[in-house]
């Protein structure tokens, strides 16, 4: 269906998507829980890391979700780990909505990313994502505080996790402050791989 909210990460075992501070990105607990999508061909061609790589069930999903993304919702610490890491040629290829207290200019990449930052909330920056994407949908991309929000607004359709087999013991939880007496939860997927489990969601409100 156009104009899903969506949001779709990788998660340990036990429940983070980072380890808490940003130099520790790209550390060993990072590489072992993105090693899945490190692999894969989609993700190595557009993130400009190389040739090559596999194209299985992983890589159907990875490329599936990025071809239904109209346009993207993001957190501030998640731009500004982006921002140090990924090539001149962003690899989003649409609008992304900045949502911060930060003051800032859109700025525009080469290959059609175009970051905007937004200075009143994530259901503005939503507003203004679902409009840019047209008849496709809106990826909320993360990280956690961002996709909280957004959950406990009632604001996001269904979601997909990549569960990798990594304990981290800290950092950045997922669903860290959701409002778990309001959200209900449907599972509509589930798909192990050699490397991961997706396990896929609808989100629906008590
Ligand atoms: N495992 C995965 O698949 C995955 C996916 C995505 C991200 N991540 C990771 O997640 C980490 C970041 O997550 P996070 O939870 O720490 O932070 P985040 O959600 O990326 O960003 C939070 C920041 O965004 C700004 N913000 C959020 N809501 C706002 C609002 N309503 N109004 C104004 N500003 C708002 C604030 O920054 P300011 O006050 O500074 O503006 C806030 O501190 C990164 O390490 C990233 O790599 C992992």
């Amino acid at each position: 269906m156009a104009g899903t909210v969506f949001f779709s990460v990788s998660m340990s075992l036990d429940g983070f998507i980072a380890p808490q501070s940003s130099e520790e990105l790209m550390g060993r607990q990072w590489m072992e829980l993105q090693r899945w999508v490190f692999a894969q061909r989609f993700f190595r061609e557009n993130l400009k890391l190389g040739t090559g790589g596999e194209e299985g069930p992983d890589n159907d999903i990875v490329r599936e979700t990025f071809e239904r993304t109209g346009a993207s919702v993001m957190g501030k610490r998640m731009f500004d780990a982006g921002e140090q890491m990924w090539p001149e040629d962003a690899p989003f290829h649409t609008p992304v909505f900045v949502v911060t207290h930060e003051r800032r200019d859109s700025w525009d990449r080469p290959g059609g990313t175009t970051f905007h930052f937004v200075n009143d909330g994530i259901e503005a920056a939503l507003d203004r994502a679902r409009e840019a994407a047209g008849d496709r949908d809106v990826r909320i991309a993360g990280g956690a505080e961002t996709i909280v929000q957004c959950v406990n607004a009632g604001l996001v359709d269904e979601f997909t996790i990549s569960l990798s087999p990594v304990l981290f013991g800290s950092g950045i939880r997922l669903f860290e402050g959701v409002d778990a007496a309001r959200v209900a939860l449907e599972p509509v997927r589930a798909e192990p791989t050699q490397r991961v489990t997706h396990l896929g969601y609808a989100v629906r409100l008590r």
